[in-house]
């Protein structure tokens, strides 16, 4: 299986998609957590994707897909693949299918998640993250055990630099202008796109994702 998160920031891809891969073993390719990790190895990506993410705009395409590219040619030909984050424009879904072509694989779906901005606005405010671990928590909705520590291994939550408000705003923008027209292009292709409430628990969220995954599974 090869499948797109798409979705406004804080929606809930980074959380669905990391439950999905539990699930059924298989790798998600989030090329937002790449990037932060590039920035706290001090790579070259990570110094030039800094200030593009700081100010919530775009790390340019030709980056991003290296990246992605990268990351796939390392995977084993059979390794089912979430991407997360990506592709977020038109060049981005195109490079994608050559990638994949290349590397002998093919898109067998899309799920869209969807939620209002307002709801988005109040997860991002309270997400808190674990730089080491990985994880993701959220004051408001799922918080650490212990206030501020990371269940797992200890270490301080941070809020992340482009989860200030005013960025957070902009995000939604670029998101808007940049990412939202992949929607059409996608339920116009030849996969299917399969929309999902996200404005609900993360339970419900992750068995209605389950759902459409047996489909698509189903029609493969
Ligand atoms: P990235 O890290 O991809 O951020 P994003 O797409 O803006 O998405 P988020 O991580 O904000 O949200 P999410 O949907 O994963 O939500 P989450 O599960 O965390 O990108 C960051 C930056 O990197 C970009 O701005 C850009 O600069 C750059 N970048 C990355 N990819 C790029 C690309 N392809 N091209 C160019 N630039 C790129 O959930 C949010 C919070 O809500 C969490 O606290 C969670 O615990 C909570 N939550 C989740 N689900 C629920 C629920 N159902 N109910 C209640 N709370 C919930």
């Amino acid at each position: 299986m090869v499948l797109i998160l798409l979705g406004p920031p804080g929606v809930g891809k980074g959380t669905q998609g990391a439950l999905l891969c539990e699930e059924r073993d298989w790798t998600r390719i989030a090329t937002g957590d790449l990037l932060r990790a590039a920035r706290r190895e001090e790579s070259e990506l990570g110094r030039k994707a800094q200030e593009y993410m700081d100010a919530g705009n775009l790390v340019p395409d030709e980056l991003i897909v290296a990246m992605v590219r990268e990351r796939l040619e390392a995977l084993p030909d059979d390794a089912g693949v979430v991407f997360d984050g990506f592709p977020r424009t038109l060049a981005q879904a195109e490079a994608l299918e050559r990638v994949l072509e290349e590397t002998g694989r093919a898109l067998d779906g899309v799920l869209l998640f969807e939620a209002p901005d307002e709801v988005l606005v109040r997860r991002i405010s309270g997400r808190r993250h674990a730089p080491g671990s990985g994880r993701v928590y959220n004051v408001h909705f799922d918080p650490p055990e212990t206030d501020g520590v990371c269940d797992e291994t200890g270490e301080p939550l941070v809020h992340r630099s482009d989860d200030r408000p005013e960025t957070v705003r902009h995000r939604l923008e670029v998101y808007r202008s940049s990412t939202a027209p992949l929607v059409q292009h996608y339920e116009e292709g030849p996969v299917p796109l399969v929309r999902i409430d996200g404005d609900r628990d993360m339970k419900s969220v992750k068995r209605s994702m389950l759902h459409a995954v047996e489909h698509l599974e189903s029609d493969g």
